[in-house]
Parts: structure tokens; sequence; C-alpha cells
């Protein structure tokens, strides 16, 4: 694909730059999307009748073993290209950052440090009933393990659905959306909000909004830039057309 040298010019003069991230970015690293066609055992759910505190009170044991699933995937799983070109999008300007809902660690493990967990992370586990971290608990056999200080369940640190966002990061979100020059949605469907608001809210604040998704979806008209395709194609060649655009007329040593 070819980036739009005019997307690349008006990047090449951006300080500020936000860049949000949904499942679609992880796909290549083989960790199923949410809203594209399931495979498997799993197929027969949909997210959102898994990923609630209801479903979780009414089978503790499926909903916890879907996590399991995922979180395996997730351990053998291994960044791409993707989460390597917004680590060194990260490098390249004086501001940025990265708000992902994505749970599952792959930004932190290609190098990104200034991640912004809208949705959790799955590789952390807490007490159902008092939220506390539990790192260690002893296998009784339960499923789900039982929080070692008070016996309820434990469950994975993610935000499901009807829970509320948390503050303190939703905060970062909202800030660095509206404060940035450049504005990227990439691989994420902006059905689920608050996050879906977000590229909106950097629009009207006046930031040069991309889309980066093979698929349209209900922000795509509205972007400034809309390139269609996969994010571990896309993501490296506009890093690489901007690196040449910044160096490529420097003499080199
Ligand atoms: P979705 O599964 O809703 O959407 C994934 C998006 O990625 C789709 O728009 C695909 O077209 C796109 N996609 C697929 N492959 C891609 C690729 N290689 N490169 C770029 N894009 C690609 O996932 P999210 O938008 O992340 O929330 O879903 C948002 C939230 O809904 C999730 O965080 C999760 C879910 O239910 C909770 O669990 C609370």
């Amino acid at each position: 694909m070819t980036i739009p040298a005019e997307l690349i010019q008006r990047l090449g003069t951006a300080k500020s730059v936000t860049v949000l991230t949904g499942a679609g970015v992880s796909a290549e690293s083989g960790v199923p999307t949410f809203r594209d066609a399931q495979t498997g055992f799993w197929a027969k759910f949909r997210p959102e009748e898994l990923a609630t505190p209801s479903a979780f009170r009414r089978d503790p044991r499926l909903v916890w073993e879907w996590y399991e699933w995922r979180r395996k995937l997730v351990a053998g799983a291994k960044p791409n290209p993707a989460h390597r070109a917004l680590a060194e999008m990260e490098r390249i300007f004086q501001q940025f950052h990265l708000i992902t809902q994505n749970v599952d660690g792959l930004h932190q493990r290609a190098g990104s440090r200034n991640v912004i967990e809208l949705h959790g992370n799955i590789t952390r586990t807490k007490c159902f009933d008092e939220g506390t971290i539990v790192s260690t608990w002893k296998d009784t056999g339960d499923v789900p393990p039982k929080c070692p200080a008070c016996g309820g369940w434990l469950r994975p640190d993610v935000v499901w659905f009807e829970e509320p966002m948390p503050e303190a990061e939703m905060k970062q979100a909202a800030s660095a959306s509206t404060h940035c020059d450049f504005f990227f949605s990439i691989g994420t469907s902006t059905v689920v909000f608050p996050a879906a608001a977000l590229p909106g809210e950097a629009l009207q604040s006046g930031a040069t909004v991309v889309e980066i998704n093979p698929r349209p979806t209900p922000f795509t008209a509205r972007a400034h830039f809309a390139l269609a395709g996969a994010a571990g194609v896309v993501l490296p060649e506009l890093v690489k057309a901007l690196s040449a655009s910044r160096f490529g007329s420097r003499v080199s040593p």
C-alpha cells in the first residue's frame, strides 16, 4: 500500500501523536478479535455474553475457562510488525500516547512504554468480591480458583461490559485525544463506548485523524485518511516513509 504523501508530510511536522488500538492490531499475532468470525468451541458464544459480571455469576467456570484459553493464546503469541512500528513511533515523536483496548500486553512486549490500558490486562488476576489484585493462590482444583484472603472467586483484571471504566486511564485517554496534532484509530471496530468516542473527540479538537483497518467502520467516513489494510503491513510502511521524509535528505557520515 502507498501511504498518501500528504499524510506523511503533515505527520512529519506533528509534535503530539495519540494512537487508539483495538483487537485488530493483535490479529496478526494470532489473537482472535472479538467481532470477526470466531473459530472452534468459543465460536458459539458472543463476547458480550461472556465478558460481564452477570455471566460470571451465572457460570463462573465457563467465563474463567474462556479467559484461560485467551490467556494461553496470549502467552504463546509474539508482538507483530504493527506493535513494533508503534513502539518505534513512540521514539520518533516528542509526545506520544498509546491508548489500547487490548488486554494482551503485546504493546509493552514490543517495547512501547507509555501505554494507557483502558480495559485492564488479562495477565493479572483479582478477587471478584474485593477487587484486590492476587498474584498467587493455592491450586485446590476449584475453577475458578479461590481468593486466598476471602475465599471468593478469582477473575481476570479486565473491564467487563456493565462495569465502570478505570477513572485515571479514562482521564488520561480523554486528555491525550483532545490535545494531539494527530490521532490514529487502528484495528478497532469503534462500536464499544466510551473508547469508540475518542476518535471523534480528537477530530472535534482539531487533530488530523487517520484510521487503519482492512474493513470500514462507523468512523471511516469521518477520518481525514482511511488506510484500508492490515496494521502489520500499513504501520511499518508508514514509519518507513516517515523516517525517509524526516532523515532522507540528510547526508550520511
Ligand atoms: P473488534 O473485534 O470489535 O474489532 C476488531 C477490528 O479490527 C475490526 O474492525 C476488524 O476489521 C479490524 N481488523 C482485523 N484484522 C486487522 C488487522 N490485521 N489490522 C487492522 N485491523 C484489523 O475489537 P475492538 O474494536 O478492539 O471489550 O473491540 C472493542 C472491545 O470490545 C474490546 O476491547 C472488548 C470487546 O468486547 C471488552 O471486553 C470490554
